[in-house]
């Protein structure tokens, strides 16, 4: 568990569908403040949770929604950082026929914008918290033996690579640093022939995070607590 007198608290953003929202129910369930964020758009599902439970709104793409809502958690503490939101192209496009303006979305949107959370947030987190965001097991090199999915996957990869430089620029931080990899699950994103349920991902994932609260360095690690290969 992670240990302070206060409640734990988990800024979490990306959380007004999929997983990101089940994260939040599962958090909120377990006792835990969850300060949860959708787009200006996309907070229905959130409001319809309770608990301790604050929605704040940010598109991690646009960096003075990022400023602004940095600006509104100023006097906060947190113990974990969680960065969930992600997009993923068309399945069937490869690298040779994305276009230009497709490739940048994605990769804007899963490798930058991540990192510019992490980046803006982090002095918010606690000596001995955790600085998370949901990678891929596609983002994986060593695995990537079939193909398929190229340009999420390199957006994935590029994600592992910018947090394992963060790390590298942090080496003495004494915080955890996770890069997640959730399994195949049945969102919108995942699609309804995924191999796993939100119930059989999510409970193991906060488990997962839960078990390495403290251990600092940065670990890449699937839902049921697997180092994945990088
Ligand atoms: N499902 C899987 O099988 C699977 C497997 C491996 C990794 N993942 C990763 O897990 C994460 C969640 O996936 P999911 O399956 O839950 O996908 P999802 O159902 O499509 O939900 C995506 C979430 O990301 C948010 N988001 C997208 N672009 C955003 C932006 N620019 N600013 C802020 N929020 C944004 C969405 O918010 P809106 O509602 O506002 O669009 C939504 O909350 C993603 O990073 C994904 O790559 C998923």
């Amino acid at each position: 568990m992670q240990t302070s007198a206060r409640q734990n608290t988990i800024l979490l953003i990306g959380a007004s569908r999929g997983l990101g929202l089940a994260m939040t129910a599962e958090y909120l369930k377990r006792g835990w403040r969850v300060i949860a964020t959708g787009r200006a758009t996309s907070t229905d599902k959130l409001r319809q949770l309770s608990g301790a439970l604050e929605i704040e709104t940010v598109d991690i793409t646009l960096p003075e929604q990022v400023a602004d809502l940095r600006a509104r958690l100023a006097d906060r503490q947190i113990d974990v950082l969680f960065v969930n939101a992600g997009v993923k192209n068309d399945d069937r496009e490869t690298i040779a026929d994305v276009s230009t303006e497709e490739f940048i979305r994605v990769m804007v949107t899963n490798s930058l914008s991540p990192m510019r959370v992490v980046e803006a947030f982090q002095d918010l987190v606690a000596p001995n918290g955790t600085i998370g965001v949901m990678s891929s097991g596609q983002g994986s090199v060593t695995n990537n033996v079939n193909g398929q999915y190229e340009v999420y996957r390199g957006s994935k990869a590029a994600l592992n690579m910018f947090m394992r430089s963060f790390a590298a620029r942090h080496a003495d931080d004494p915080r955890t640093l996770l890069l997640m990899a959730p399994g195949w699950v049945r969102t919108d994103m995942g699609g309804p022939e995924a191999r796993l349920s939100i119930e059989e991902s999510i409970p193991n994932l906060l488990n997962t995070i839960d078990a390495y609260a403290g251990r600092s360095g940065l670990h890449y690690l699937d839902y049921l607590g697997r180092v994945v290969p990088w």
